[in-house]
């Protein structure tokens, strides 16, 4: 049996060291029951805050026949997760800001032990911004296409030191920057597109546009497409 995974979540079960897995907002549990059959890891937790979604969890986990190696947890966020010992904690598949909100109301998550896989869809550089000023470290990053739309994975310790990121590195990441990937040049031409329409808009509207123009200058000085 297997459980394949896309770009997206091939990316965050790269980062996975193995031992005991949490995935939080787990949704279909695919990623935990791919990495359980592959033998990657020994053992799950995969949580939801609803039911729904973790009925689908629960059915993908009888399906692969891996009820007696995950417990099913509806629960918000980390709230109670500790109590499963995890090693490695994934959050994917939700907005920058909700992760971080998570991992701001688990005090348990300040300690060194444990590795935080981290998927924003959104407000990425907000998700780095708290990381880096909560002392957590970003260790690696990584980046992927799925279905048109690119990806980056977040990984990082609790290691109770901040770190000091450029606005480049906040918008891109600051390993995808020195591996200077052509998926992340891509990104940062979008990003550009975006902030460009932004700043157009606001100054029509005569709002104030500095945020985005400072964002848009820092993009072109890394000159990212043309390496
Ligand atoms: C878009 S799905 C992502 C599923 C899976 N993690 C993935 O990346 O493919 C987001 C999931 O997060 C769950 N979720 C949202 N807020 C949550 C919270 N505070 N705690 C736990 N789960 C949450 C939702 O119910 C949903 O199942």
């Amino acid at each position: 049996m297997s459980q394949k995974l896309d770009g997206r979540l091939s990316c965050a079960a790269a980062l996975v060291r193995g031992g005991r897995l949490a995935d939080v907002g787990t949704d279909h549990a695919y990623l935990p029951v791919s990495l359980l059959l592959d033998g990657r890891i020994e053992y799950a937790v995969a949580s939801d805050i609803n039911s729904g979604p973790l009925a689908r969890a629960r059915e993908t986990v009888q399906r692969n026949g891996l009820a007696d190696k995950v417990d099913l947890v509806l629960t918000d966020g980390l709230h109670g997760i500790d109590a499963y010992c995890p090693d490695d904690i994934a959050i994917l598949g939700m907005g920058g800001e909700l992760i971080a909100s998570i991992l701001d109301a688990a005090e348990w998550v300040k300690h060194e032990k444990y590795r935080f896989i981290l998927q924003p869809m959104t407000k990425r550089a907000e998700l780095r911004e708290y990381l880096i000023t909560h002392g957590f470290f970003i260790e690696n990053e990584l980046v992927a296409e799925a279905e048109g739309r690119i990806y980056q994975t977040v990984c990082a310790s609790y290691v109770g030191k901040n770190t000091s990121y450029s606005l480049p590195e906040l918008l891109l990441g600051r390993h995808n920057i020195e591996r200077g990937d052509g998926l992340t040049a891509r990104y940062a031409a979008q990003l550009e597109a975006t902030y460009t329409a932004i700043v157009r808009n606001k100054s029509r509207a005569g709002a104030d546009a500095r945020a985005e123009l400072a964002a848009l200058d820092a993009l072109r000085q890394l000159n990212l497409t043309e390496r």
